[in-house]
């Protein structure tokens, strides 16, 4: 199969390829989606052989709006729904809920829920306004990759495995949605994201829970190595200078080639490769899956991503990515 690259003016035949049962990758705020119909079983089967996907790993079904997550769903929404609605769509928020029996066994991968997300971004609503019917999508990497946040990216790992790939340049989160179990009482943080727990809960006047081991079988997709580059990740939990200075020199001799992903105070220090991480906790979150792909095209011996821990806001969901990434990680 060839794949085309359509600039973002250009929709109609994207639309076209999904209204024929095809697959589709598009941007949206957070990351690159594989799109496919919803309501077409044997589209979705393509978003699982296209990305190598385990089939017990539910897709996410992308609306327009309320009314449409109300046809997806049985009965009134419940009220934690209703409030982060209100308060966060569109936008980088997935809310779990219990499905309807017209939601395919495929897009929920057999659960009993389904998973639903309103994206703001123009080029996501204008597909699924063309469609006239909502678009079950997952990341558009291959399973196991770093999510793309760039078109180059999804070209890297689907070229010939989709027909269109629409360039929306960069992905403006970088990191993939906050979802939220709304199917339970209180509610569940499934997977951290750009909106933090503390605005959630703000919203909510109610704590919300964040997912453990107990909670793995809600939430199929954490079970499953994730983010990962080729090249090994160890993560340095680290404030101290000094003592960041000695694992380096350790790291070089375990494995002769570092790629740094650090603050920029580390460009000096004979790695192979370089990329600031940014400085605040937001264009960490931004350039992550980009400094994972970039530095892994430089094939070192390790990847070392230099960062100490902060949970506030999306700080959570970046140390949630780095936790999956990492095959090492170092405290002080
Ligand atoms: O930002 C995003 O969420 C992007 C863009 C394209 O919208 N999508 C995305 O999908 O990152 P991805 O590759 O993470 O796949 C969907 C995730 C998986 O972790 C899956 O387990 C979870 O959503 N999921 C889907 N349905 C679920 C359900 N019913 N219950 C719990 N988790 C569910
Ligand atoms: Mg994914």
């Amino acid at each position: 199969m060839q794949t085309v690259i359509l600039p973002e003016d250009r929709l109609a035949p994207a639309i076209e390829a999904l209204k024929a049962g095809e697959v589709v990758a598009f941007p949206t705020e957070t990351v690159y989606g594989l799109g496919a119909n919803a309501q077409d079983p044997q589209a979705c089967r393509k978003i699982f052989e296209a990305k190598g996907r385990p089939v017990d790993n539910p897709l996410i079904v992308h609306v327009l709006d309320e009314n449409q997550l109300r046809e997806l769903v049985p009965g009134p929404l419940p009220e934690c729904a209703k409030r982060l609605v209100h308060a966060f769509w569109p936008g980088p928020l997935t809310l779990v809920l219990e499905a309807d029996k017209r939601v395919s066994e495929v897009v929920r991968g057999g659960l009993p829920t389904v998973a639903v997300r309103a994206p703001s971004h123009p080029v996501a609503r204008a597909l699924i306004d063309g469609l006239k019917a909502p678009i079950a999508a997952p990341s558009a990497n291959r399973s196991g990759r770093p999510s793309p946040t760039r078109a180059t990216d999804v070209l890297t790992d689907l070229q010939g495995r989709v027909p269109y790939i629409i360039d929306g340049g960069d992905s403006m989160v970088g990191l993939e949605s906050t979802i939220v179990d709304c199917a339970v009482d209180p509610p569940v943080l499934l997977r951290p994201g750009f909106i933090g727990r503390d605005r959630l809960e703000k919203v909510l006047g109610q704590p919300v829970l964040l997912a453990g081991p107990e909670t793995t079988h809600r939430a199929p997709g954490m079970k499953y190595r994730h983010y990962a580059p080729q090249a090994p990740v160890i993560w340095l939990n680290m404030r101290d200078d000094q003592r960041i200075g000695q694992e380096l020199d350790h790291l070089r001799q375990e494995f002769s080639t570092l790629a740094l992903l650090a603050p920029l105070r580390w460009e000096a220090y004979p790695a192979q490769a370089f990329r600031p991480i940014g400085q605040d906790v937001n264009t960490v979150a931004h350039g992550l899956f980009t400094g994972f792909r970039e530095l892994d095209d430089m094939h070192p011996g390790a990847i070392v991503v230099i960062w100490p821990k902060d949970t506030a806001g999306v700080g959570l969901a970046v140390a949630n990515r780095l936790g999956k990434a990492a095959s090492r990680q170092v405290e002080e």
